[in-house]
Order: C-alpha cells, then structure tokens, then sequence
C-alpha cells in the first residue's frame, strides 16, 4: 500500500487546527477550532490568551481529526506541523504536540511554513501546474510566490508594512466596525460607491512589493478631517472606495507577474481570497488572458487550517525533507 497518510497540525495564529490528508491531496479531516470570539473583545488576537487556549484544545482537536479520519497512528506516514511564521507562544504548543505523537509512534516529523500551508490549499482543490504564481493575502501576509516546481517557493514580492488583512481590520476598527473588520468592509463595500479618491502603492516602475500603511493614513485621515469640520462620510462609501484601491495594486500587479513569469496558474491564498470584491476581479482580469488557470480555494481552505499543512507536508515528506527532535518554533521564519 503506497498511500501517504499525514496528519497535519496548525496553531500558529488564533485557530487550533489538525487534519488528516491523504496523497497531499484528498482531506480525509479538517478540525478547526477558533478562539475569534474570546478575541473579538480585545480587537485583535492576543498573544497570551492564544497559547492558552491552543493548550486547551490541541488533544481534542488531533483526537478528533484522527477518529474522523478513521485511521490509526500506525497507518500514518508523517506527521507535519506549522513551524512559522506566528505567534511563538501559540507555534510551540502545536510543535511540541507533533514531536510528542512523532516519538511515540516512531514517525517521521516534517516542520511546514504557513504560507507553503496556504499555497497548497490549492492542492486540495486541484492539480497544481507549474509554473505558477501564489498571491497570498491573509492578516499577517500578503505575498506573491511564483514556483518552478513542488516545494519551490520564490517570494517575488511582498509587503513592506502592513499585510492586507491587517489594513482591512485597522480601516474596520477605525469605522466602529467589529473584529475581524475584512468581512465587514467586505459587505459595505458591496453597498456603497466609490467616492473617495484614496492612494495607490505601485512603488518602483516593476515591483511585486506592496504597501498598504499610506492608504491606511489617508483613510484615518479623511475621516478625521471630515469630522473636524462637521461633515459626515457614508462608511459604505469608504468601504467601497477602501478596498477599490487595495484590489487595483493586488490585481494589477498579480496579473502582471503572471505574464512576466509566463505562469500556467494563478492561485489565490489566505483569508483575505475570501473577499468578493478581490475574486471579482481577480477573475475578470485573468480572463482576459485566456492561458493561464485561475484557482481560487473555497472559503474553509482559504482561512487557516491543517488539511493545508498536511497538503504541503505531504511534499516535503515525499521529497525527503524531513525535521527531527530539534524541530523548534520559529517565529519569523523565511519562505
Ligand atoms: O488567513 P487568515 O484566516 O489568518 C491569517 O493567517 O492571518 O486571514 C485573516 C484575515 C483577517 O485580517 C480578516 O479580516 C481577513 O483575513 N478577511 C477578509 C475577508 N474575510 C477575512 N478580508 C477582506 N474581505 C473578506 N471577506
Ligand atoms: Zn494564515
């Protein structure tokens, strides 16, 4: 029997996740348990209440991703965890409950980056075809990864401040609007029109990077200002106007590498592919050029997730690429 079998585990940010996934591509389970609503009061994720709880839910989560699955410790091949980037608090309570299932039942371990977690979420969906180019946008990241092949990551750009999830929830706070703000512009912004003109980041003439902390300050500022003099702004407007110009960088410049790097695919990734404005657009402008394959993951894939890091796992663990007992949490660990 050749099938891989790994189980897959994630607590790198605010979700407590395990997953079984077989061949790195069929999810076999896919637990996720959220703390959101114990961080929603704070407005954002904290750190010390995060570890707290992945502590609390770990073993019931890899229990119960285990007997959904239906398979045992013995049938499995691996097992991966997310090794970073993230809350180091919260990555160590997910390392050292992989290592511990790793030596109890003599398996290999395999340490994942998260965004290579994010990226082959694609693989759950369909066949990956290289070349191709990942835009990742969630709360901590907004990247674009072109890959020649399995396990081959080349950040050709990224963000130089904010992460684009983390600019929609600051512009969401800044309209008394509930944490996590995305989907809530999200909506707004449905409703509303695009009346304000706001920046645009493009940067150097041909770079992939990204920056959203300008456009950031000049809505806190519009808002400011209009309310200094009196005046009021409709929030469905700066919700539109807003996540226009977050759309027009991440669009135009994923269209334009795709061309550039002459890809086969175009794969969204993160929490914030789940946006309807950016998949809109995203696919009306990818099917312009009729060649390249547009993926975009259901939602469930897109936040995160384990099946993710047992998909990209499955890889490393194929290619030999494996971890040991020495296995640590590394928060800011590069791509
Ligand atoms: O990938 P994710 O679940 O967690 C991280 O790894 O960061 O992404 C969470 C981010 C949050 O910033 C949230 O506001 C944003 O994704 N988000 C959205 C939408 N849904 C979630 N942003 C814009 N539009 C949405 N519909
Ligand atoms: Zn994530």
């Amino acid at each position: 029997n050749h099938d891989i079998y790994v189980l897959g585990i994630e607590t790198s940010c605010d979700e407590t996740a395990a997953a079984v996934v077989k061949n790195g591509t069929e999810i076999l389970s896919n637990i996720v348990a959220s703390q959101m609503e114990s961080h929603k009061r704070f407005g954002g994720v904290v750190p010390e209440i995060a570890s707290r709880h992945h502590v609390e839910q770990i073993t019931l989560v890899i229990e119960e991703a285990m007997r959904k699955a239906d398979v045992s410790f013995q049938q499995l091949s691996a097992i991966a965890v997310t090794q970073g980037p993230g809350l180091v608090g919260a990555l160590l309570i997910g390392v050292n409950a992989a290592k511990a299932l790793a030596f109890a039942h003599g398996l290999p371990l395999v340490g994942v980056h998260h965004i290579a977690g994010h990226i082959y979420a694609n693989r759950l969906v369909t066949e990956m075809k290289f070349p191709l180019l990942s835009l990742v946008v969630s709360g901590g990241h907004t990247e674009l990864v072109y890959m020649e092949g399995h396990g081959k990551f080349q950040v050709i750009g990224e963000t130089r401040d904010d992460a684009a999830g983390e600019a929609y929830d600051k512009v969401a706070r800044a309209l008394n609007l509930p944490y996590p703000g995305g989907p809530h512009i999200d909506r707004l912004a449905q409703e509303g029109k695009v009346t304000i003109d706001l920046p645009r980041a493009w940067l150097e003439e041909g770079s992939y990077d990204f920056s959203f902390s300008g456009l950031k300050s000049a809505v806190l500022n519009t808002l400011h200002n209009a309310n200094q003099r009196g005046e009021i702004i409709d929030p469905k407007d700066m919700a539109a106007s807003f996540q226009a110009s977050v759309i027009d960088v991440l669009v135009t410049k994923t269209v334009n590498a795709a061309k550039e790097y002459n890809v086969r695919q175009v794969l969204l990734a993160g929490g914030v592919a789940a946006n309807r404005g950016l998949r809109a657009e995203l696919e009306r402008k990818m099917a312009e050029l009729d060649h390249i394959e547009l993926v975009i993951p259901p939602l469930s894939l897109c936040t995160d997730n384990a099946a993710m890091i047992a998909a990209a796992g499955t890889v490393l663990f194929a290619q030999g690429k494996l971890a040991d007992m020495a296995l640590n949490a590394d928060p800011s660990l590069e791509l």
